[in-house]
């Protein structure tokens, strides 16, 4: 081929993929839940024609068209005893903001600062139109968006709450707005809404203790690779405000009703593929056997039900097998002396069991992934909230009305007997998520081509500066007119000296006339 024919070529391919982003997508939780959210962003962008570069802690099982991985696995970990049950149970563990904050920190650390990705941000030839990062209690990602000098979206894995409505808009009234964290559901108590302000302000006041930490990270980490490009380098307190966009994976048939911003879109459920994948045949044949239908168990894939203390398992066991249903229990280890409606699944296809007529209850640990696949698929649900915002996901079933909550103890299995077949012998459960259900496919188009079509918006129109409110910027302040306040404590003051003064001297020319007529 002439040199002609290959420049035609390549002029015509690049005319051909000039919708082809490239796409920088950093995930960095080494955690299964977030790799599934990771990769159902990769399939759709995929889908599109995009091109990824996937920075992440777990990398996909298969290669996925279009996505170049950055292996960060062997640079990030989370504490050992971060996720295990029994330390949750024994109370060893801290579940709040200083517990979480500082591990996730150092987390974020390592994810910038390692061989692969200090690689790609010193290679000049690397080129992106778009940053996407998930928000993990953390803005120091937006330091990419700087070195590649391109806009900035965040992934926020959980339903919208203060941390991250206050990047792109403002913090919402803690009086009616849940912290991520609370098990609180509106509307509050007094006590709530005094809990949630005060979990707003010691919340506010650690990440500015931590933003000091992110800026030091940035500064080593990110600014020299952006001095090297010659990009202008943007003050960290400006840069982590810059984000375009919020893509949240929550929707309202599952959160709260509340006002969003244009720059904040939910997209819950995109993790799901429309498809649902067959049953394997061993797992098949146990559902078809299963003449009162079957329950579902699964604690997710973070917390390891090997964990739970042995008297405990023993319970649970024994409680199944006192039930008509049959008990599907994703666990990771073999349990002898095992009921023989009970039984163990190492690896569970969730999405495809949930998907069966006769799954007739999930029992959860209610993490975000779980609860939107129990509304998808319309399974009412037990919670057991352990860690995050599994509480206040569970809380909120609860108040839906589709699901009964069991605390994680030494006692659980009594406690989930009852929830069991309260649920089972009430069909006001199955109606409610049927219900929430329909709301949660009711929408104008999938949660995946959301997804791939604000991703372009913000793109094709250079970060969607549009969207951003004046809330953003606008100081606290000016929004509760503090500077009016004191302007009219000024002139209160101003003219009561004055009328003072007035009164006064008139006092004082009376009497000099009094005076000078008695002479
Ligand atoms: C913020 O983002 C926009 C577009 O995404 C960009 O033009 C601007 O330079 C950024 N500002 C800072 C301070 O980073």
């Amino acid at each position: 081929m002439s040199k002609w024919a290959l420049v035609l070529v390549s002029v015509l391919s690049s005319l051909y993929l000039s919708n082809a982003y490239k796409i920088l997508f950093i995930s960095p939780l080494p955690g299964k839940s977030h790799s599934i959210l990771g990769e159902g962003v990769l399939t759709h962008l995929s889908r599109a024609g995009h091109e990824v570069t996937y920075v992440a802690a777990i990398i996909p099982d298969k290669p996925i068209k279009g996505v170049t991985v950055i292996d960060i696995s062997s640079y990030v970990s989370l504490p050992s005893d971060f996720l295990n049950l029994k330390a949750i149970m024994d109370n060893t563990h801290r579940r709040d903001l200083f517990g979480i904050l500082p591990s996730l920190t150092n987390l974020t650390g390592n994810v910038i600062n390692n061989g692969p990705v200090q690689a790609l941000l010193s290679d000049k030839t690397q080129q992106f139109d778009v940053v996407i990062a998930e928000w993990m209690f953390n803005e120091v990602f937006a330091g990419f968006s700087a070195v590649f000098n391109c806009p900035l979206i965040w992934l926020s894995p959980s339903e919208p709450h203060w941390m991250i409505l206050q990047l792109v808009d403002e913090i919402p009234n803690p009086s009616y707005n849940v912290d991520i964290l609370s098990g609180n559901v509106p509307p509050l108590t007094f006590t709530q809404r005094v809990m949630e302000l005060g979990s707003q302000i010691i919340g506010k006041l650690l990440k500015i203790y931590i933003s000091g930490i992110d800026q030091e990270i940035y500064e080593k980490h990110f600014v020299p690779h952006i001095r090297n490009r010659g990009y202008p380098v943007p003050p960290y307190e400006e840069l982590k405000y810059n984000g375009s966009l919020v893509l949240s994976n929550s929707h309202v048939s599952m959160g709260i009703a509340t006002r969003l911003p244009p720059n904040f879109i939910p997209i819950g459920g995109y993790h799901i593929d429309s498809v649902v994948k067959p049953l394997p045949k061993d797992l098949q044949k146990i559902i078809d056997d299963a003449k009162h239908g079957f329950i579902y168990f699964s604690m997710g894939s973070n917390l390891r039900s090997k964990h739970l203390p042995a008297e405990v398992k023993q319970d649970l066991l024994n409680m199944f097998g006192e039930l008509k249903q049959t008990v599907l229990w994703k666990f990771e280890e073999d349990l002898p002396n095992r009921p023989s409606n009970v039984h163990i699944l190492k690896w569970a296809p969730q999405q495809s069991i949930l998907a069966h007529e006769k799954c007739r209850l999930f029992i959860t640990h209610g993490g975000l992934l779980s609860t939107t696949e129990s509304i998808h698929f319309g399974v009412p649900t037990v919670g057991i909230p352990v860690f995050a915002d599994q509480f206040v996901n569970v809380g909120r079933s609860v108040k839906k009305g589709y699901a009964k909550k069991v605390d994680l103890s030494y006692t659980m299995a009594k406690d989930l007997k009852v929830a069991i077949q309260e649920m089972i012998n009430d069909s006001r459960y199955t109606t409610k998520i049927k219900e929430l259900s329909f709301i949660y496919h009711h929408r104008t188009v999938t949660p995946g081509q959301e997804l791939v079509h604000w991703v372009e918006h913000v793109i094709k129109t250079g970060g969607a500066r549009h969207l951003r409110t004046h809330a953003l910027t606008t100081p606290w302040y000016q929004k509760v007119y503090l500077d009016l306040a004191i302007v009219l404590l000024i002139i209160i003051i101003a003219v009561k000296y004055l009328f003072s003064y007035i009164c006064c001297s008139n006092g004082k020319k009376v009497s000099v006339n009094n005076k000078k007529k008695q002479n």
